[in-house]
């Protein structure tokens, strides 16, 4: 794969070896298709390491899936698959989607890859035999969906779970623990002394969070689950999610197996990245996990934010997930990646819409870059037949857009370096308003009418031409499929775009010849898309998904027999207090009556409700949902565009009658 999306211009240009750079993504867990979300982190990192390879390094850059855990066998059972089975066309689709975004992963580790089991396995029980594990019992709340365990005091003021704001369960069992709180000293002033987590506020929030409170020893192992790792001494046990998840970033690299062996060369990893929630994962368990290990720490974690949608995080949890199938299509895979990468600030989380997509399209491509280009390609077209003549004159303003352009690379370099990939667009994208302005200040066309004037217009074009390359260069690593097409429309040779060549002004040859060629960015008519966007992400999407899934699924009268609906009537109606979504509904079945406590506050005031008809399970398993008792499941219908509608029944049933 990598070899195609290559171009002669990038990367493989500088034979330098400024030596290894080792950067990783999160492993993602593959139990929804991939999102916007995750394509920050990846688009980032690939950002990232295509950029060091143009500087010269040998850049090893990993991402994978996590494919273990809970979460993952419960919705294997759901659709009555195996685990593997269940993951398998989910981790095809990520691979799909970073082809499709260019990705250029230079090692995919899946969990369930044979070595890396084995590897988990042997790093297990070196923690065991030195005294860093010792089984305990386990008791905690668990979020099923987030695959996440909490204390009581990290739960939300609903006693929800705090990131997604969903009820949790109780949780006790057997279990394995690591002692990662002898290691809180050790911990705190690594954090505290070395560059290792940035943005340095989330130092203060592992320290202050986690740390300070008393760091708690970790769960890593269950027994109430069996898709996961084997402990090889105590097979009834499975090593829980963070000593597998984690030990990806070594045993990827041969860490204790023989399927690769670049551990010695790439170890310790230049840049971990992953977003804010993970972190304490990567700043605290994972830097102990090596302490005790005896291994070197890693250099760098950069710890993003969230791109929310419609204000709330986008998760597959959560069911608001944009496809970026879709936008990559109408879009083409670069624009989606610079919108998400310029739109991003440094730290905190920023919000996703399609029109802040679109419109950032038009202003920054269309209009910005897409249109210097074209307007600069066409000129020298126009007045010099493609070919610039060798005879140039330089004037003012021309000091400042070269120095502007010469000094480019400098900027950006530190940047991308230190992550602030929204901060080095901004940067290149000064350069390309300025060179925009440049174009109005000299007024071309002026020139060109004047045959005098013809050496003032050659040196104006080929300043233009030259600060398009370095521009072009530079977003290389941003933006790999269109920036090519640039440096071809320029006609820049193959080897003008070097990070030695970036560095400098005036490499394009005196007389460039530049070829026309397909609009780089079309513009887009913002309110026509946005309509068409609107109609084609949500309802179409997810019947289109549904009706594959039915296929898949189907069942027979037997099974559906098993599901014991019923009519009732809802008599009474109140709010759960501890909770935002949850109402308590009092239902009239036909017999002792019982309580049911349904999420649809959003959508039903409890004064809409009571003396309704509904129809309800009327077998299922009793739940407490924040404390409260719910003795079934009303039945409800997603009505797109985040609403839902409750069934209600037509004319005077009875209470408690079958539905079949
Ligand atoms: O946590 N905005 O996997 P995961 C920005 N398997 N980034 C987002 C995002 C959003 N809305 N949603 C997801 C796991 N991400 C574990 C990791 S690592 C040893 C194990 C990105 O599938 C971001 O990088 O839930 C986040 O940290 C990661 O996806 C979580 O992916
Ligand atoms: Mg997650």
């Amino acid at each position: 794969m990598r070899e195609n999306i290559r171009a002669d211009y990038s990367e493989e240009s500088n034979k330098v070896n400024k030596g290894k750079y080792y950067i990783t993504t999160p492993i993602y867990y593959p139990s929804g298709n991939p999102h916007i979300g995750h394509c920050y982190t990846t688009v980032a990192c690939d950002t990232i390491a295509r950029f060091k390879r143009l500087e010269g390094y040998d850049v090893m850059f990993l991402t994978g899936t996590d494919e273990h855990g809970m979460k993952i066998e419960q919705k294997a059972k759901e659709q009555g698959v195996t685990p593997k089975e269940y993951v398998d066309p989910i981790v095809e689709n990520f691979k799909r989607l970073w082809e499709t975004m260019d990705i250029s992963y230079d090692r995919y580790i899946r969990t369930t890859d044979d070595y890396h089991v084995k590897s988990v396995q042997r790093i297990f029980k070196k923690l065991y035999d030195k005294g860093y594990i010792y089984k305990g019992e386990y008791t905690g709340k668990y979020c099923t969906p987030c695959e996440s365990f909490w204390t009581d005091s990290q739960l939300d003021e609903n006693g929800c779970c705090p990131d997604c704001h969903r009820p949790v369960i109780d949780a006790h069992e057997e279990a394995y623990f690591l002692k990662i709180s002898d290691f809180a000293d050790k911990v705190e002033k690594f954090l505290t002394e070395t560059d290792y987590l940035t943005p340095k506020s989330r130092v203060n929030e592992m320290i202050n969070n986690f740390i300070k409170p008393g760091l708690e020893d970790l769960c890593v192992s269950r027994t109430s689950f069996t898709w996961g790792i084997p402990v090889e001494f105590d097979p009834k046990h499975v090593v829980y999610v963070w000593i597998d998840a984690l030990s990806n970033y070594i045993t990827a690299l041969g860490y204790e197996n023989d399927a690769y062996d670049d551990f010695d060369k790439y170890w310790p990893a230049d840049l971990h990245m992953t977003a804010k929630e993970i972190v304490r994962f990567h700043s605290i368990v994972w830097i102990i996990m090596l302490m005790m290990l005896d291994l070197p720490l890693p250099k760098h974690l950069y710890g993003h934010g969230w791109i929310n949608f419609n204000g709330q995080k986008m998760a597959k949890s959560v069911g608001n997930v944009i496809d970026p199938f879709v936008l990559a299509q109408r879009y083409g895979s670069d624009a989606v990646r610079f919108q998400i990468l310029r739109d991003m600030p440094y730290g905190s989380d920023c919000n996703f819409s399609n029109e802040i997509m679109v419109n950032r399209i038009n202003t920054d491509l269309a209009n910005g870059f897409g249109n210097l280009v074209s307007r600069t390609v066409a000129m020298a077209d126009k007045y010099f037949g493609g070919t610039l003549p060798e005879e140039r004159e330089e004037n003012d303003p021309d000091g400042e857009l070269i120095e502007m352009a010469q000094s480019l690379r400098d900027k950006v370099a530190p940047l991308v370096e230190q992550a602030q990939l929204a901060k080095a667009l901004e940067e290149i994208f000064k350069v390309i308003a300025r060179a925009n302005k440049y174009i109005d200040e000299t007024e071309p066309w002026v020139l060109g009418k004047d045959g005098q004037k013809k050496a003032r217009l050659a040196g104006v074009l080929y300043n233009l031409l030259d600060t398009i390359r370095i521009c072009a260069g530079l977003l290389m690593a941003f933006m790999p499929k269109t920036m090519p097409k640039v440096l071809e429309q320029i006609g820049a040779p193959a080897n003008s775009a070097g990070f030695e060549e970036l560095g400098r002004f005036g490499v394009l040859p005196a007389n460039v010849t530049v070829h026309k060629g397909d609009v780089l960015f079309p513009r887009i008519d913002v309110d026509k898309e946005i309509d068409e966007l609107n109609a084609l992400l949500t309802p179409a999407k997810t019947i289109r998904e549904d009706e594959d899934l039915d296929r898949a699924n189907i069942i027979t009268i037997d099974k559906f027999a098993e599901v014991k609906l019923r009519s009732g009537e809802i008599t009474a109606c109140e709010k759960v207090a501890k909770s935002k979504k949850l109402l308590k509904l009092t239902v009239d079945d036909g017999r002792h009556g019982r309580q049911i406590v349904s999420g649809i506050s959003n959508w039903y005031k409890p004064e809409d409700l009571v003396g309704r008809k509904i129809v309800f399970v009327a077998n299922l398993a009793p739940a407490k949902l924040c404390g409260e008792l719910s003795e079934g499941m009303i039945l409800a219908c997603d009505a797109g565009d985040d609403d839902v509608r409750v069934l209600f029944l037509d004319g005077d049933v009875p209470n408690g009658s079958t539905i079949r």
